[in-house]
């Protein structure tokens, strides 16, 4: 019989390295039954930070125990500071003394940080092991979970060491977002917005009409909001696993967004705060150069403002100067060129645009508010 607490069912398909993105109620409870019938190995680690153990390591721990597999957990300090090579580091020290090996797994139990460090750990040790990611932020569940981007920071930037490799399953257990900030979760929905803006008008709109039952964390309806997230990131990295080209419409915003986190040196804006700012940006260049009505520009930034998330990034003048020259470090600049996803409306990105230098600057002028002479 199948299980009453699973929603959907999502695959990527990647031929023999496809997988399946589980979504619902109450999964971590089945993650020992899940990795069971995956046949992996009876080894595993489970990597955590300190504070999502709190609320669901047991929970991981007894559900992987009773299904008969010997778990080890390495507990991390939560947030951006801990994703770096000194924790894979140590990392590989605790997988070791666990006596890992080719057929044993990694389970990476948390947020972003965490399935992007834990990922990275898997996909490096022994040349590869398998991992299964159990993502229990909003942000990961719709984004970073799925797709096999791992990967950590350098002094020098964000995510400039990593790996593709796909996890063997991802549990999306939708009651591990009631523990979550209201800050967080918000931040969250910067990610799942985007999905309705680059992909989906009618999940835009469904996001519009639902919003009050998404604030307050309506299971069913979060569910099936994360569920529609999952298909479509997972159809565009079924087309497109290492971003030579349509997987890059999931970075609608992130470029201008990414470049107002570096600004903030990632203290002042949550991931999901800086591209819901680049967003509203993006829309604002789309109108100028791709005809996307200026009421869908106003729509956009409107959603985002009834989340309760930024729309604005109050700069002076040297500031933004720094975020066009952070900007033009970004991963995503090709042949010295920024490119960026455009929406020509509501559902429709395009990838690769180039962005006329005084459009860039006098969009930027109009989202970062009215300019000090610094
Ligand atoms: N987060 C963007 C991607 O996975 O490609």
């Amino acid at each position: 019989m199948p299980y009453a607490g699973l929603v959907r069912t999502v695959t990527v398909s990647l031929g023999n390295r496809s997988y399946a993105i589980r979504i619902g109620r109450a999964l971590i409870g089945r993650l020992g039954k899940e990795c069971e019938a995956l046949g992996l190995g009876r080894r595993c680690v489970l990597i955590t930070d300190a504070n999502v153990a709190r609320h669901y390591l047991e929970p991981a721990r007894i559900a992987l125990a009773t299904a008969g597999f010997s778990v080890e957990a390495i507990v991390l300090s939560p947030g951006e500071s801990t994703k770096n090579l000194r924790t894979v580091q140590a990392c590989y020290n605790r997988l070791s003394r666990a006596r890992l090996e080719r057929s044993s797994f990694v389970v990476a139990l948390g947020g972003g940080v965490i399935g992007d460090l834990a990922g990275f750990v898997a996909a490096t040790y022994l040349r590869g092991i398998s991992f299964v990611q159990v993502p229990t932020t909003l942000l990961a569940q719709v984004d970073s979970s799925i797709g096999g981007k791992v990967g950590v920071n350098l002094a020098s930037g964000k995510n400039l060491v990593g790996a593709f490799h796909q996890p063997r399953l991802v549990l999306a257990d939708v009651d591990a977002l009631k523990t979550l900030s209201d800050r967080e979760f918000r931040a969250g929905l910067a990610e799942v917005i985007k999905y309705g803006i680059i992909f989906d008008s009618d999940l835009f709109e469904r996001i519009e009409r639902v919003l009050p039952r998404i604030m307050v964390r309506d299971p069913r309806v979060i569910a099936e909001i994360v569920a529609r997230c999952c298909e479509i990131k997972a159809s565009v990295v079924s087309k497109d696993e290492t971003e030579g080209g349509l997987r890059a419409i999931l970075n609608f915003g992130h470029t201008i967004g990414h470049a107002l986190e570096a600004m903030g040196r990632y203290r002042k804006y949550l991931h999901g705060e800086a591209i819901a700012i680049g967003q509203v940006a993006a829309a604002r260049i789309s109108s100028r150069l791709l005809g996307l009505p200026e009421s869908d520009a106003d729509k956009i930034c409107h959603l985002f403002e009834r989340v309760g998330l930024p729309t604005k990034s109050p700069l002076s003048a040297r500031q933004l100067r720094r975020v066009l020259e952070i900007m033009s470090l970004d991963k995503k600049v090709a042949g010295g060129n920024v490119r960026f996803v455009l929406v020509r409306r509501i559902g429709e990105a395009v990838y690769g645009q180039r962005v006329p230098e005084n459009v860039l600057m006098e969009s930027l002028k109009q989202q970062t508010g009215p300019l000090s002479k610094s």
